[in-house]
Order: C-alpha cells, then sequence, then structure tokens
C-alpha cells in the first residue's frame, strides 16, 4: 500500500510517500521544507515562526512528494500525521491539513506518536529489523529508554531527569557561537580536539539507575566557557566539544550496556536527531562487537526529523487497528 504522510512538530515541515507491505519498505520521496534558518536568528525555534513557516510550505511539498513519488492522491492508501508530542501549534499544522485531505478524498487516516516515529526510520534502513527490542532515543527533546515489544506497544524504561542530551549539545554551542542547532557541528569540532583536555561531569546518575541527567553537564561546560572568557583566557572549542562529547559518550555506552545487560535483549535501536553522531554511533557499534549484540541506527537522512519515519509507524499503526476522526487533535506532550 501507499503511504503518505505528514511532520510539523518542530521546525520541519515534511512530507513523504511510502510503500509498504508484507516485505515491502519503501521510500518513494522524502521531502523536508526546513525553518532552521530563521529560527537560527534567534537561537533557537520560536513557536509562532515555526507554525507559520509550516503554513507556507504544506501545501507545496506534498504536491512534491506526490510528484517525486510519480503518484496521484487518488493513488494514496493511507494517510499518516504526528499528533504529538511537539509544539502545539507546529502540530496542528500537519494534523489539520492531514485531517482535510483525507477526508476530502475518503482515506483513512492514523496518529502517530513522533518518538514511536523516530524509532520506525530504522525499519526503512534495516528492511528486515523486527521488535521487539531495546531503544534508545536521543534528540533535541528526549532521551529515553523503551523496551519495543511490538511495532505499536513501547514501555519507557528510563529517561533523562532533565535535559535531554540534543540540548545539551545546543545549549553548550549556543554558548560557544556555533551555528543553532550545535549538534553536528559540535560532533564536527569533536573529531579535531582532544577528549581529555577538560575533565566534565558525567551525565550518569549512577550505577543503580539507567535514567541520566543532562543538566549538570550543561551548565559545567557553560561554567567553564564563561569562567575563560571573563579571565580573557583562549578558548580551544575543538577540546570542549571533544571533551564534551567524550563525557556524553561514555555515560551513554555505560547505560546502553547496563541496558542490554538488565532487559536481556541483544538488540539495540538508536533513533533521534542526535543519533546521527558519529561519536555515539561509534561507540555504541564497538560494544555491540565486544558483547554480541546487533546495533542498529537509521541512515543519516532518517535521522531527523523527517515524515518518512512517520510513514513507516503509521503503517503499522494501521495494521494495529488504529484509524483517527475528524476528531482528532495535537497534544504537545
Ligand atoms: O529528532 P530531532 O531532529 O528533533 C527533535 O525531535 O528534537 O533532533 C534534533 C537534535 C538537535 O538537538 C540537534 O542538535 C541534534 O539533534 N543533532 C545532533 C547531530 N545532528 C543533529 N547532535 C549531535 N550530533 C549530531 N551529529
Ligand atoms: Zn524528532
Amino acid at each position: 500500500m501507499y503511504v503518505l504522510s505528514f511532520e510539523s512538530s518542530c521546525d520541519e515541515t515534511a512530507c513523504a510517500v511510502l510503500k509498504m507491505g508484507d516485505g515491502v519498505r519503501e521510500v518513494k520521496s522524502n521531502i523536508i521544507a526546513s525553518s532552521v534558518d530563521i529560527q537560527a536568528l534567534y537561537g533557537g525555534v520560536v513557536p509562532e515562526i515555526a507554525s507559520r513557516a509550516h503554513i507556507e510550505a504544506i501545501s507545496k511539498i506534498t504536491y512534491e512528494a506526490l510528484d517525486v513519488a510519480g503518484l496521484k492522491i487518488s493513488d494514496i492508501d493511507l494517510i499518516a500525521v504526528t499528533n504529538g508530542p511537539g509544539l502545539i501549534g507546529a502540530l496542528l499544522v500537519a494534523v489539520n491539513f492531514a485531517k482535510s485531505l483525507a477526508f476530502a478524498n475518503n482515506i483513512p487516516l492514523v496518529p502517530v506518536d513522533h518518538i514511536k516515529g523516530h524509532v520506525a526510520g530504522n525499519y526503512l534502513t534495516h528492511k528486515t529489523l523486527e521488535p521487539p527490542f531495546l531503544s534508545l532515543v536521543v534528540s533535541g527533546g528526549h532521551t529515553s529508554f523503551f523496551d519495543v515489544k511490538s511495532y505499536t506497544e513501547f514501555v519507557e524504561i528510563a529517561s533523562t531527569r532533565d535535559d535531554a542530551v540534543g540540548e545539551c549539545f545546543d545549549k553548550v554551542g549556543r554558548v560557544m557561537g556555533l551555528a543553532y542547532p550545535g549538534g553536528a557541528v559540535v560532533d564536527k569540532l569533536a573529531k579535531e580536539g582532544d577528549k581529555h583536555a577538560i575533565s566534565f561531569p558525567s551525565p550518569s546518575i549512577n550505577k543503580e539507575t539507567l535514567d541520566f541527567s543532562f543538566s549538570g553537564l550543561k551548565t559545567a561546560v557553560i561554567n567553564y566557557l564563561n569562567t575563560k572568557n571573563q579571565k580573557g583566557e583562549e578558548i580551544c572549542r575543538e577540546d570542549v566539544c571533544a571533551s564534551l562529547t567524550y563525557s556524553i559518550t561514555e555515560s551513554i555506552k555505560q547505560k546502553v550496556q547496563d541496558a542490554l545487560i538488565k532487559t536481556g535483549y541483544n538488540k539495540i535501536v538508536l533513533a533521534g536527531g542526535v543519533s546521527a553522531n558519529s561519536h555515539i554511533r561509534e561507540a555504541i557499534d564497538s560494544l555491540c562487537k565486544k558483547c554480541g549484540a546487533t546495533f542498529y541506527a537509521p541512515e543519516l537522512a532518517l535521522c531527523g526529523d523527517n515524515a518518512a519515519m512517520i510513514g513507516a509507524q503509521g503503517y503499522y499503526e494501521y495494521l494495529n487497528g488504529a484509524r483517527a476522526s475528524e476528531n482528532l487533535n495535537a497534544y504537545p506532550s
């Protein structure tokens, strides 16, 4: 079946067409329009600007997604849309657009949880991957371990107690004057620095829990940068990025190892925008090679927010019986 999907939970307006079926998981088109350049002027996402940008982009990218896929709306068998969590005004744009399109054309509609969508991006990269498995979702808004029992049943087993890992990368990036969002730039600069140059605190809370806490690390790095600035001392951004990344990577590696032991799973699936981080990918990959587990991560194009991942999850929600009515609403958290 052909699935048309939408995503507008933050600053990306996205539309995709997938061909899904028994043994078939094919991305026919995956279009993303982003307001990140405008948001960068403000050093973060301004919700009202994001909503307006979604309204301007959504119709155009829908035509584009259908064109690239070589299909018409009458060929579409299912529409899927992210209805939470995210910025409420932003979410409502795709939710209402998808609702109108579905009911005007008599196509079934399913709502998709953004986090589950991130995990489902992996099904498009790894064509034979099936639940159950352990998943770690790392993004700008989330850092959580899930026991993914089936395509649709997720149990959160641990999370961050404060900031998400992406937020920590972005806030430090902002204080260093890096382009917004800072995560990808920190990743790049970290490759050129000394990871042992500065000793930053670990985001691991203790051995007893799989939870994380990133606010202490974030504050420590920002304090380090402010102190250096006040003293007029030079900052080696590469060393700061390498040391920050090392602290995050080491704690994630340790928690993944603990979570695999605790759950008994031998499959770990990474997801979310931060899953693009080369250091984290490498660390989990080498851990899995050592402990005999299999590591999955989405291809880079499917790490950040996109609609293909929403279509993939939407397909499995549909198979599980989900259907949205004209009363479908969005939820922020
Ligand atoms: O999943 P996502 O696109 O949006 C949310 O749902 O939050 O994640 C965005 C986050 C941002 O914090 C961004 O800086 C981070 O993903 N990110 C990265 C990298 N690429 C994107 N963080 C670290 N390393 C990267 N290569
Ligand atoms: Zn996301």
